[in-house]
């Protein structure tokens, strides 16, 4: 669910037929109506007031997530609350961790104008105390599940002593752990706003020509203290999925992200394919391929035919 601030409001996402921004007071009724049709958890993820270089909005305790925490566990204590922790959403620039210019050589800088020559780098370590805020902050405000989806080295055993220190030592981690820099994020950015405004993710996310390197992701993570990893996208990655149930004993999650479910719908409202037919087949295949949790914007239409 994406939670926005106001009331009533229940925004259709252009890219993403059936999925809305959501105000807190909407969010509480769509939880209500997930619950009850039998899915067991629902993943936040926030539209804040205002965005700024420090992604204040992410770790402050009014923030968007953590208010929409507070209220939906207050009527439904019972579902499970997941909390997508990054920081692309609340950053002006859109990128995952702290950003900061890097000086340009002399001769780039003499051959064209600053802006065009300007360089930047992620600030890896100083992100991590960011994420580690923002996690305490969302299990503070009732979420259950930390859920780190930015890609930083080392935030899982950040989140991890972070939460610790604070005695929540029984909150368990959700890793996006093997994290590929998609294509298949583009209606996301849209709904989230969340698209980088200069750059692209490759610096931070997996390379999708290279399994290797993912598994070696995922083991890390587990070493950092993951209880769940996860592989995201989904479709395009069932050898991935595959290979890390052969390969790790952890439970093992899948993210069937916004452009595998935007094609879907796209091609069902053409009557190009069978949308039923084929959302439960790619939910099948997920399954298929070893993943115990599917993570899917198909959640409620898949429980009702399941039912
Ligand atoms: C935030 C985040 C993204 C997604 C989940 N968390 C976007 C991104 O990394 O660009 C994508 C999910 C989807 O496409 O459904 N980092
Ligand atoms: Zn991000």
């Amino acid at each position: 669910m994406f939670v926005c601030p106001g009331e009533r409001m229940r925004n259709e996402v252009r890219s993403m037929p059936g999925v809305f921004n959501l105000s807190v007071d909407e969010a509480v009724k769509e939880a209500r109506e997930t619950y009850s049709l039998g899915v067991p958890a629902v993943i936040l993820f926030g539209l804040p007031e205002k965005k700024d270089e420090l992604a204040t909005g992410a770790w402050a305790d009014g923030g968007i997530v953590q208010q929409t925490a507070r209220a939906i566990k207050r009527e439904i204590p019972d579902l499970i609350l997941i909390g997508d922790v990054c920081l692309c959403e609340y950053m002006s620039h859109g990128h995952c961790g702290i950003v900061r210019s890097t000086p340009q050589s002399l001769g780039a800088a003499v051959a064209a104008p600053p802006a065009a020559t300007t360089e930047y780098e992620i600030v890896n370590d100083a992100s991590l105390e960011l994420l580690a805020r923002t996690s305490v902050s969302l299990a503070r405000a009732g979420i259950d599940i930390i859920a780190p989806s930015d890609m930083m080295d080392g935030r899982v055993a950040a989140i991890r002593k972070g939460l610790d220190e604070v005695g929540f030592i029984n909150t368990p981690i959700l890793s996006y752990a093997a994290k590929f820099a998609s294509g298949f994020y583009g209606p996301f950015r849209e709904a989230a706003d969340s698209a980088p405004q200069f750059g692209d993710r490759r610096s931070y996310q997996m390379d999708p020509a290279n399994i290797r390197e993912a598994m070696r992701e995922i083991e890390l993570d587990l070493e950092e203290g993951a209880d769940i990893i996860m592989v995201k996208p989904a479709l395009p990655y069932l050898d991935v999925i595959a290979a890390a149930r052969e390969r790790f004993d952890a439970p093992l999650a899948a993210y069937q992200v916004s452009g595998e479910y935007a094609m879907i719908e796209a091609a069902a409202r053409n009557n190009w394919i069978d949308r039923d037919r084929v959302m439960m087949e790619s939910l099948f295949s997920i399954r298929r391929a070893g993943a115990n949790v599917i993570l899917t914007y198909f959640a409620k239409d898949a429980a009702k035919l399941l039912a």
